[in-house]
C-alpha cells in the first residue's frame, strides 16, 4: 500500500517544492496539502488540498480522519525576522502548532512525522565554525527559542510516547519555485531576482557574513531521506545537523559575476544583521553523514547556475 502523506504549510518555501516532489513520487491523490489560506483552482488540480490552520485543532483532527496520512510533514512556523516582529504569536504558533500536530500524531497512529528545525537553535555562544551536533546552544531569537523547545519536545515525544519524529536543522534555503516568507537568509533567493531583473541588489546583510545555506533540491532530499530512513538509522531524535554550504554575499556576488559580469552589489543592513551574527558560519553534518547516509550534490557554483537558468525565463532572459 502507498504511503499517505499530509503536508501541513503546503504553500511555503519548503512546502511548495516538498509538495511537488512527493505527488511525484507517490501520486497526487495520495498527498494531501494544506495551508492557511485557501488556493486558486489551478493549484486544486495538483492534488487534494484543505485549508489548515495549526491553532484550530478541529481543523487538523478533520484533515487526519479524512486523510489517514501515514507520514506528516508539519512545515508552518513563523521565521526569524517575522517571529521578531511578532513574539507572542511567533511562539503560540510555532510551539502550540507543534504540540497540536504531536497530539493528532499519536492520536491517529501517524506512522512518521518530520518537523523542521533551523540553524537558529545556535547562538552567540556557540562555535561558530564547523558547528558541532552537541554544544552549547543559546539562542536569542524567538524563532531560535521555539526551534530548540520544539527539538527537545520532539525528543520527549520519541522517547516518552513512541512518536516517530524526524528532524534536520535547516540551513538557509536557496530554491526558485517559491519565496522565502520572513528569514534572515532570504536574502540569497531575492539576490537572483534582482540580479536578473534590474543587475543590481541591495543587501540587508554585511559584505562578509557568511551563513550556511542549500539549494532546495538537497533540502527537500534530505527531507525525505531522513523521514524515509529505517527508524533504527535515526538515533538523533532531536535534530540532524546539515551543512550545505557556506558563503557571505561577497561571495555569492562572485559565483553571480561568473554568469552576469556587470552584476552590482551594495549594503544596507538592518536588524537581520544582528540575528545572522548570533547564528554559525559552517556546520558538521557528520552524524546525518554516518547515520542516514547523507551526502550533498549542489555545491554553490552548482546552486548558482541552476537558479539563475530556472529564474531567466522569467525576467525574459
Ligand atoms: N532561513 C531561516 C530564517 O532565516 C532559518 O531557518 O529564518
Amino acid at each position: 500500500m502507498s504511503e499517505r502523506i499530509l503536508i501541513i504549510g503546503s504553500e511555503g518555501q519548503v512546502g511548495t517544492d516538498l509538495a511537488a516532489y512527493l505527488r511525484g513520487v507517490y501520486g497526487k491523490e495520495n498527498v494531501m496539502c494544506s495551508d492557511i489560506k485557501p488556493v486558486s483552482d489551478e493549484k486544486l488540480d495538483n492534488g487534494p488540498y484543505r485549508v489548515l490552520n495549526v491553532l484550530v485543532k478541529e481543523h487538523i483532527r478533520e484533515a487526519f480522519k479524512e486523510h489517514k496520512p501515514t507520514i506528516v510533514y508539519h512545515l508552518a512556523a513563523m521565521l526569524s525576522a517575522t517571529a521578531e516582529a511578532k513574539p507572542k504569536f511567533g511562539w503560540e504558533l510555532n510551539m502550540d502548532g507543534l504540540f497540536n500536530i504531536f497530539d493528532a500524531a499519536l492520536e491517529y497512529g501517524v506512522k512518521r512525522l518530520f518537523w523542521p528545525s533551523s540553524i537558529a537553535v545556535f547562538g552567540p555562544n556557540t562555535p561558530q565554525l564547523d558547528t558541532p551536533q552537541f554544544c552549547v546552544m543559546d539562542p536569542n531569537t524567538i524563532y531560535g527559542i521555539s526551534k530548540l523547545a520544539g527539538e527537545r519536545y520532539c525528543e520527549y515525544y520519541n522517547k516518552r510516547w513512541g512518536l516517530d519524529v524526524r528532524s534536520i536543522r535547516y540551513p538557509g534555503l536557496i530554491g526558485w519555485k517559491a519565496m522565502p516568507g520572513g528569514g534572515t537568509t532570504d536574502y540569497a533567493v531575492d539576490i537572483f531576482h534582482q540580479a536578473l531583473d534590474k543587475g543590481r541588489y541591495t543587501s540587508f546583510l554585511s559584505a562578509n557574513t557568511r551563513l550556511p545555506m542549500m539549494y532546495m533540491d538537497d533540502a527537500i532530499r534530505a527531507t525525505v531521506e531522513v523521514t524515509e530512513a529505517p527508524a533504527d538509522k535515526i538515533l538523533i531524535r532531536s535534530s540532524y545537523n546539515l551543512a550545505g554550504v557556506s558563503f557571505d554575499p561577497e561571495m555569492l556576488t562572485e559565483a553571480i559575476r561568473k554568469h552576469i559580469p556587470t552584476f552590482h552589489i551594495d549594503y544596507k543592513t538592518d536588524h537581520r544583521q544582528a540575528i545572522a551574527d548570533s547564528w554559525p558560519k559552517s556546520i558538521d553534518d557528520s552524524r546525518a553523514q554516518s547515520d542516514w547516509d547523507w551526502e550533498l550534490e549542489y555545491d554553490t557554483d552548482a546552486m548558482v547556475a541552476e537558479m539563475l537558468k530556472q529564474l531567466a525565463p522569467r525576467y525574459g532572459k
